[in-house]
């Protein structure tokens, strides 16, 4: 299998998940903080306060990155870490933090590919609405100025929004994801204002003519209908309507798919003139997030369902799927491009023991080997696939699961903070040879 001299690998993370020191140096308080705080919202009651404490273990971390032979290394910048209260005052400390952060990475010679948000908005915003707000997508905009004037020089590759769609539908449609609200039509509402955000951000940026490539992270759905009758294959398409098109066709089409009759009804009145023009501007590349696909019937009523996997799941009941991946790309290339893609993350949960000083996670393995082999059959195909990141470098806060869910290459102990290679960390360092 052959994969192109330049092509990007890399591992993942994001800061509410390892960061910790959550009210350290004049970070802001974030949804996350509010959310996994609140009773009942997070399994066992945990939350992202120490996390993998990466803030101050940060330099091991890239110790360990580098020791890995990965090119790349994607992390999220925290929003109150840089604007406390999401608007106004900028805080000096925040900004240092990741400065460092990627000197460190740099002098190891890892390319930092940023993104800029990660689910983690300033509660203060949240307070004034949050992303049903429209001028949240504003203060997304400024946020985003501050970031490019400050690190604008050294980093190599930006991503404005992780999958919006789980900010949309998870934390304002059916409220497993902070802020908790759940409002099923309002999902839209909060979509579009993401979006609106991205295309603010992204015209800022162009305007600074920066060097580094700018794009968005989506976790599309794999989508297959269980059967072929219609029923089935018309409840597919509105999960592909929601969760694919909804974000897809603005960005790249200009237009929100017209199948999708009552959400463009509840959304039409919010959209101004120039929105989708905005939101439209042109990307240097899509990331994509992949993991599993969805099995799809309709019930009596026509609504869609998920039906139960039929190969083997994960810790988290995802199905492996791999092959799913690659009629993905496909379609995604063939549907809305020619535009560069990257996998920004992918990887696996599984329960994971450490015996004698060792992780032997063959089911995780499994899944990344087969998954990397999909990526040389999507680049055979034509498909302009530039890189692939593991979600996850280290086991992490996994949102309403908290640390229950381990996704790491390496194996994290909560309590003293130790970090172990897994097998599979040991088997990607193999592969890409170094
Ligand atoms: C994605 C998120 C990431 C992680 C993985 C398992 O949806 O972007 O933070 O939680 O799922």
């Amino acid at each position: 299998m052959k994969y192109p001299e330049d092509f990007v690998w890399g591992v993942a993370t994001a800061s509410y998940q390892i960061e910790g020191a959550a009210r350290e140096d004049g970070r802001g308080e974030s949804i996350w903080d509010r959310f996994s705080k609140t009773p009942g919202k997070v399994l066992g009651g945990n939350t992202g306060d120490v996390a993998c404490n990466h803030y101050h273990l940060y330099k091991d971390d890239v110790a360990l990155i580098k020791d890995l032979g990965v090119d790349s290394y994607r992390f999220s910048l925290a929003w109150p870490r840089i604007v406390p209260s999401g608007v106004g005052k900028v805080n000096q400390k925040g900004i240092d933090f990741y400065r460092r952060l990627v000197d460190e990475l740099l002098q190891c010679g890892i390319s930092p590919a940023v993104t800029l948000y990660h689910w983690d908005l300033p509660q203060g915003l949240e307070d004034k609405g949050g992303w049903l707000n429209r001028d949240t997508a504003k203060y997304f905009r400024d946020y985003a100025l501050v970031v490019f004037e400050e690190l604008g020089d050294v980093v190599t590759s930006w991503i404005t929004l992780n999958e919006p769609w789980c900010s949309a539908f998870l934390g304002y449609g059916v409220g497993e994801h902070a802020p908790g609200k759940a409002d099923y039509l309002s999902q839209v509402l909060a979509a579009h204002h993401l979006l609106l955000g991205h295309g603010l951000a992204l015209q800022g940026y162009r305007e600074m003519n920066l060097p580094a490539e700018i794009g968005i992270t989506l976790n599309l759905a794999a989508q297959y209908p269980l059967s072929q009758s219609p029923q089935d294959m018309r409840a597919a398409r509105q999960v592909d309507g929601l969760q694919n098109r909804w974000y897809l066709d603005p960005l790249f089409k200009g237009r929100y798919p017209e199948d999708m009759e009552e959400f463009l009804t509840y959304l039409g009145p919010h959209i101004q003139e120039g929105d989708l023009e905005l939101i439209s501007k042109p990307n240097d590349f899509l990331g994509i997030n992949f993991y599993s696909r969805t099995l799809v019937f309709a019930d009596e009523k026509g609504q869609p369902h998920t039906a139960k996997p039929q190969r083997e799941v994960t810790a988290m009941g995802w199905e492996v799927y791999p092959e799913a991946l690659y009629d993905l790309l496909v379609r995604v290339h063939e549907d809305y491009g020619p535009i560069p893609l990257y996998i920004t993350e992918n990887g696996a949960a599984y329960e994971d023991v450490v015996e004698q000083g060792r992780v032997k996670d063959v089911k995780r393995q499994a899944y990344l080997e087969q998954h990397v082999a999909q990526v040389a059959r999507v680049i055979e195909a034509g498909v302009p696939l530039k890189g692939y990141y593991v979600w996850s470098l280290l086991d992490n806060f996994e949102w309403a699961f908290g640390y229950d869910r381990r996704f790491g290459i390496v194996y994290v102990d909560f309590d003293t903070q130790e970090r172990i290679l897994k097998d599979s960390a040991l088997w990607y360092r193999s592969f890409l040879g170094r």
